[in-house]
């Protein structure tokens, strides 16, 4: 019986977000405390605000009320984004895959030893998330280790929760990459670094950039530091089929490209592995085995002419999945942009074949929420408003001045937030809390 920590917040109004069991659990007129820990403290009904205060404790000037067409949903999680590639959003998406990334990719990547020009750029991609109701991002860096421990450092100063990870890289034909020692031993110095530094939501996150820019010596020493550290995983499999070509020729004694990462103790179940377009069914039951999840980036799969991921495959073969950008194989920052692109692979596979039974907008709002909480082993923390997790919330107006949604036939919670998923942007998106703190509007972190 330990003692209830202090109601800090009360919101009451309507809440959506999925369960266990359910893909849309809609609770109008719900009462939600949060407490000084940033937890949830109750959830309960509004009509018993006054039992509720007594139980737990907090007057009715605690309570904020949300106003006509505002509900608060979930936080969006994106499984896999590239933060240094925030720079050409928008841009060179005119090669395929391998070609992108010595043509684009690397050279930019490249000019993350600047620490100036990673602060700038970093700085813009946390703001642009949050603002866009990001809560919880898994960041690739680049294989600078200092511009890493930046990037962690912004995400903490904004209150954004994050994985952020290093990369590793020690096979390319040009010179960024390191020693297979050096990824090693930086790897170790920005793990200890960014744990010493006790960032409460900001976590390291072990990073081959893929198999072919990895030898298996690396694999081998990265899947080891991993498994002492309990660290989660983060790479790209199966993305475009010259790179599974690749894989093939590279590691010729693998079975399969899934079999090349858990060979090297990569796949554990707080591994996710972004696009998965061409995996075979095999290949998916080794990911349900090891518990490994998805990161479906469908932005990125179309815009490269990547391939077309089968998220009801996915599903079948109960793999954890979830949404990720993928900036800026992926033109948007933004998870909206992946739930609609989602929704949109979905429908071309049933137009390729009728029997395919697309995907509903609410069982994608749950993959942007709760499926990538589980995806990224956080869901006993994140992902929905159950009682003991932390609060990370949007708040969401659906009618701003100006903004981009009519409210024509817009009064049922359910049309509200559906019509958000599908027209809304940041206009929408008027309140951010990660672990119960408002972080947008923005506090601008304090001057150095
Ligand atoms: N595979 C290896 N590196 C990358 C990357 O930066 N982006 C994408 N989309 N795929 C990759
Ligand atoms: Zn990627």
């Amino acid at each position: 019986n330990r003692p209830r920590a202090k109601i800090a917040h009360v919101y009451r109004g309507t809440f959506m977000h999925s369960t266990q069991d359910t893909t849309l659990e809609i609770i109008e007129d719900a009462l939600l405390g949060v407490d000084t820990v940033g937890k949830i403290a109750f959830i309960g009904k509004g009509s018993e605000q006054d039992k509720l205060s007594q139980t737990f404790r907090f007057s009715s000037s605690n309570v904020t009320q949300l106003k006509q067409h505002e509900f608060f949903m979930p936080g969006m999680v994106d499984t896999h984004i590239h933060a240094p590639q925030y720079s050409y959003t928008g841009t060179a998406m005119d090669l395929p895959l391998l070609q992108w990334l010595n043509t684009y990719t690397f050279p930019v990547e490249s000019r993350f030893k600047d620490l100036k020009f990673a602060h700038r750029v970093y700085t813009e991609v946390v703001k642009r998330t949050l603002k866009n109701g990001t809560t919880t991002a898994c960041y690739f860096a680049t294989i600078h280790t200092d511009a890493s421990l930046l990037l962690g450092k912004i995400a903490n100063d904004f209150g954004q929760r994050a994985f952020v990870g290093k990369v590793c890289m020690d096979r390319n034909k040009s010179d960024y990459k390191e020693t297979t020692q050096e990824c090693q031993k930086e790897t170790c110095r920005f793990i200890a670094e960014l744990l010493n530094k006790k960032y409460p939501l900001v976590k390291p996150v072990v990073t081959p950039r893929f198999a072919p820019s990895c030898t298996g010596d690396l694999l081998g020493q990265l899947g080891a530091i991993a498994r002492k550290n309990n660290l989660h995983i983060q790479s790209h499999i199966s993305e475009n089929v010259d790179e599974v070509k690749l894989v093939k020729e590279l590691f010729p004694e693998s079975k399969s490209y899934t079999d090349v990462y858990h060979k090297y103790n990569l796949l554990t179940d707080k591994t996710v592995m972004a696009h998965g377009c061409h995996l075979t069914d095999e290949e998916l039951t080794l990911f349900s085995e090891t518990g490994a999840s998805l990161s479906h980036c469908p932005n990125s799969n179309i815009s490269l002419c990547s391939g077309l991921l089968n998220v009801r495959n996915v599903l079948k073969h109960k793999v954890k999945l979830g949404l990720g950008t993928d900036v800026a194989g992926g033109y948007s920052a933004s998870m909206l942009d992946a739930v609609r692109r989602t929704l949109d692979t979905s429908k071309v596979l049933t137009i390729q074949n009728p029997k395919h039974q697309a995907l509903t907008f609410d069982e994608v709002f749950r993959l942007a929420t709760l499926g990538g909480s589980q995806a990224l082993f956080l869901d006993d923390q994140t992902g929905n408003f159950e009682v003991g997790k932390d609060f990370d919330a949007l708040r969401v107006n659906v009618a701003p001045p100006g903004g981009p949604i009519d409210l024509i036939l817009c009064d049922k919670p359910k049309i509200q937030l559906e019509k958000f998923l599908n027209l809304g942007d940041d206009r929408n998106i008027v309140e951010v809390f990660v672990a119960g703190r408002k972080v947008v509007p923005f506090m601008e972190p304090a001057a150095e």
